[in-house]
């Protein structure tokens, strides 16, 4: 069992592989309080952690000093208003408008497997991979119940963790913070890493030594965004890719949310995690319960390197649903030929898609209502029949002659003031009573918190899928949400919006990915502006940037990484120049960037060059042969063009070591320079491996301590694949 309780001690425990977890309960009242968190360990009776000798920690024995204890005591669940001033996980106002809150222990359950969470993403396993527990908490004057639930997973190393709070008293309730998790750290020597971008430069990474006072990520533009990413990781000064003390905590969510660490008086760290408390509000009227949604929390003695494969295995064996399904190598029109397209050029594209041995041709934005450019139409889900005369159908019909597959590109979440739909429900559109809402990209956000908004766009777009052959949706985002408002909902009760839209969100794409289980889905969101665990739940791979420029990829992909497997990045071989950046860069290369990722082309086969046309059916083969041990093997970075300014460096292992592969991308030339060894990770060390080009063999000890020789190549943007094979 990996969790257990010991009742002398009063110690809560959870194991996974390598990490253990421990909570106690402390005084005659059961104020529950964080232990350890860390490398595994055999002993319960580390209660001494909780310092309750030191002054002033006497929360029985010496009433008058409560408030110095609440101070400092190490709550597993912090709630606002009784003395606890960092950062309030819980904050309860009462109908007479005072927002204070105690939390004491009252029971507990474990048991094998793990629930779901109603109307959220979450993982999932059975009583034979993981355990729960539940620890129920009350607030005897709010009548209020907060159950805290963890699951531990025997095969990887990661905790969910997530919180349930029920209204059990006669008058409504408000929840006006409501986070899902907050873990207790000792502060000395830790740095601090969140992800950072803009549209087209998703995720950079940031590291920095963790000063005193907080230092947040975070999102208040409705969707996760591409500005902050809803994950820290805490490790230690001196961790590397794969030495020291990692801590990693990341968010199964989409939209507003707060990722905070804060360096306490005490040299204590307490890092938080959910929904942001900005704007959020949430009525419970007597009886009903509130479910936050979760964080996945790992631990690791092997630097970011074993942070990330932790979290790689359990997005992919215990979140990604469809995880298993096939990648088709796709044909995107958009960077093709943008809006200016129709069924003969698509058809052309098709056959281009064919000729190079490409499975799937994506219609990308503007088949339907009368979108020729980005004013117009969205919310309009019928197709263009002067465009497309015959419709998808006929396209796809066409396309299955060739043998290539049929994609399409929705933005369901949106509605153009220049549409059929706003002009019938103007009302669909969020916006504030008597304030014109902000349009951005020409559009506005529907109301998703409404059902009938719901209804009547999921129909419109399954009737669209029922009427073709199509076997991949591209689900988009383009903008973030501003005037958030539910004409569903009361005034009290408009706190919930931004968290009700989310919910609608997902209770559409549950809808799509089970009408249609056949169908391939990819989220977008203007590229990578909604890349999160939550949407990997309901798509396998997500477009990881609109800037599919391979230099600037590398950077988004690594950074990427670090929390999500390679097999959850959309990545394309796109025009050139670069339509995000203007740079020039081989085809070769560009196809060795995308290779590791959901493989495809971004650009018109038409317009290549002939030496660059010949290049595709071999990048193809390459993909197929090699791309599964990048999705689905264990991920080991070995150099950072971010942080050395030359060169990229990763490699994956497949999960029987029976293979591996490594790519390398010499970004900048260097004068009068040797080649540059790498050592190789991850292989087993005893096996022997024959390297496929040169044929060269040698045991796994001999690639980890010798490496590879890369030659110095008198070239920017050079890209080599080395594949290793067990003898
Ligand atoms: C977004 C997406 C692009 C493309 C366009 C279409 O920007 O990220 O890939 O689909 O929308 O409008």
């Amino acid at each position: 069992m990996p969790i257990s309780y010991n009742p002398q001690e009063r110690v809560f425990r959870l194991d996974t592989p390598r990490t253990t977890y421990l909570m106690g309960l402390v005084g005659s009242e059961g104020f529950l309080g964080h232990i350890y968190y860390g490398p595994s360990i055999p002993d319960d009776n580390m209660r001494y952690l909780l310092r309750l000798e030191e002054k002033p920690f006497t929360p029985d024995a010496l009433p008058r000093e409560r408030a110095s204890f609440m101070d400092c005591f190490p709550f597993e669940y912090p709630a606002w208003g009784g003395g606890d001033f960092r950062e309030p996980c819980l904050r309860v106002r009462a109908p007479g408008g005072g927002e204070s809150c105690g939390l004491f222990y009252s029971g507990h359950r474990i048991y094998p497997g793990k629930p779901p969470l109603e109307g959220l993403p979450a993982a999932y396993g059975g009583g034979d991979v993981c355990d729960t527990l539940e620890i129920i908490c009350r607030d005897p004057a709010l009548d209020l119940e907060v159950t805290l639930l963890y699951t531990a997973f025997s095969d990887v190393d990661v905790l969910c963790r997530s919180v349930r709070i029920r209204n059990g008293g006669q008058t409504p309730l408000d929840l006006t913070a409501a986070l899902s998790a907050s873990l207790e750290l000792d502060g000395q020597d830790l740095d601090l890493i969140t992800l950072h971008g803009s549209w087209s430069r998703e995720r950079e990474i940031d590291r920095r030594p963790l000063a005193s006072g907080k230092q947040s990520a975070y999102s208040l533009r409705g969707i996760s965004s591409h500005q902050y990413h809803p994950f820290l990781a805490l490790c230690q000064h001196s961790a590397s890719q794969e030495q020291g003390l990692c801590y990693g905590m990341t968010f199964v969510y989409s939209g507003n949310f707060l990722a905070q660490a804060e360096l306490d008086q005490f040299q204590r760290v307490q890092a938080v995690m959910g929904i942001h408390p900005d704007g959020f509000a949430w009525r419970l009227e007597p009886g009903e319960a509130f479910q936050a949604p979760e964080v996945l929390l790992t631990c690791s003695d092997q630097g970011l390197g074993g942070m990330s494969r932790s979290f790689h295995d359990l997005l992919r064996r215990h979140l990604i649903r469809g995880q298993e399904k096939h990648r088709p190598t796709l044909l995107n029109s958009w960077e093709a030929c943008y809006f200016d397209f129709d069924h003969d050029k698509l058809l052309e594209l098709g056959r281009e898609a064919a000729e190079c041995g490409v499975e799937l041709l994506v219609v990308d934005d503007g088949w339907f209502g009368r979108r020729d450019d980005e004013t117009t139409s969205l919310g309009d889900w019928h197709v263009n029949e002067e465009k497309l005369p015959g419709g998808l159908k006929r396209l796809g019909e066409e396309l299955a002659e060739l043998g290539v597959g049929l994609g399409i590109w929705v933005e369901p979440e949106m509605v153009s003031p220049d549409s059929q739909l706003f002009r019938q429900h103007p009302g669909y559109a969020m916006a504030i009573p008597g304030r014109a809402p902000t349009l951005a990209r020409n559009q506005y956000v529907l109301d998703l918190t409404q059902k009938k908004v719901r209804d009547l766009v999921y129909n419109q777009i399954a009737d669209v899928l029922r009427s073709a052959p199509i076997s991949y949706v591209k689900w988009d985002m383009n903008r973030p949400l501003t005037d958030v408002y539910s004409a569903a909902l009361p005034p009290e009760r408009q706190g919930e919006a931004a968290h009700r839209y989310v919910l609608g969100l997902y209770e559409m794409q549950e809808r799509l990915v089970t009408d249609f289980p056949d169908i391939l889905l990819e989220n977008c969101c203007s590229g990578g502006g909604r890349f999160d665990a939550g949407m990997l739940y309901y798509s396998p791979q997500i477009w990881c940037s609109d800037n599919a420029e391979a230099m600037d990829r590398l950077w988004i992909q690594e950074a990427t990484a670090l929390v999500y497997p390679l097999s959850s990045m959309g990545a394309h071989v796109a025009c050139c120049p670069s339509h995000t950046n203007g740079r020039v860069t081989p085809f070769e290369t560009r196809g060795r960037v995308s290779l590791p990722g959901c493989f495809g082309y971004e650009l018109d086969p038409g317009k290549l060059t002939e030496a660059e046309r010949a290049q595709i059916p071999g990048q193809l083969e390459e993909y197929r042969k090699y791309g599964p041990i990048f999705r689905d093997g264990d991920y080991y970075r070995l150099a950072s063009f971010r942080e050395n300014g030359y060169y990229d460096a990763f490699m994956a292992v497949s999960k029987d070591k029976a293979a591996a592969a490594v790519s390398y991308t010499q970004v900048r030339s260097r004068a009068y320079r040797r080649s540059l060894r790498l050592p190789l990770a991850g292989l087993e060390e005893t096996a022997l491996y024959r390297e496929t080009e040169s044929g060269e063999v040698r045991s796994g000890l001999g690639w980890m301590r010798g490496g590879v020789l890369f030659p110095a190549v008198q070239a920017d943007f050079h890209s080599v694949l080395t594949v290793l094979e067990r003898v």
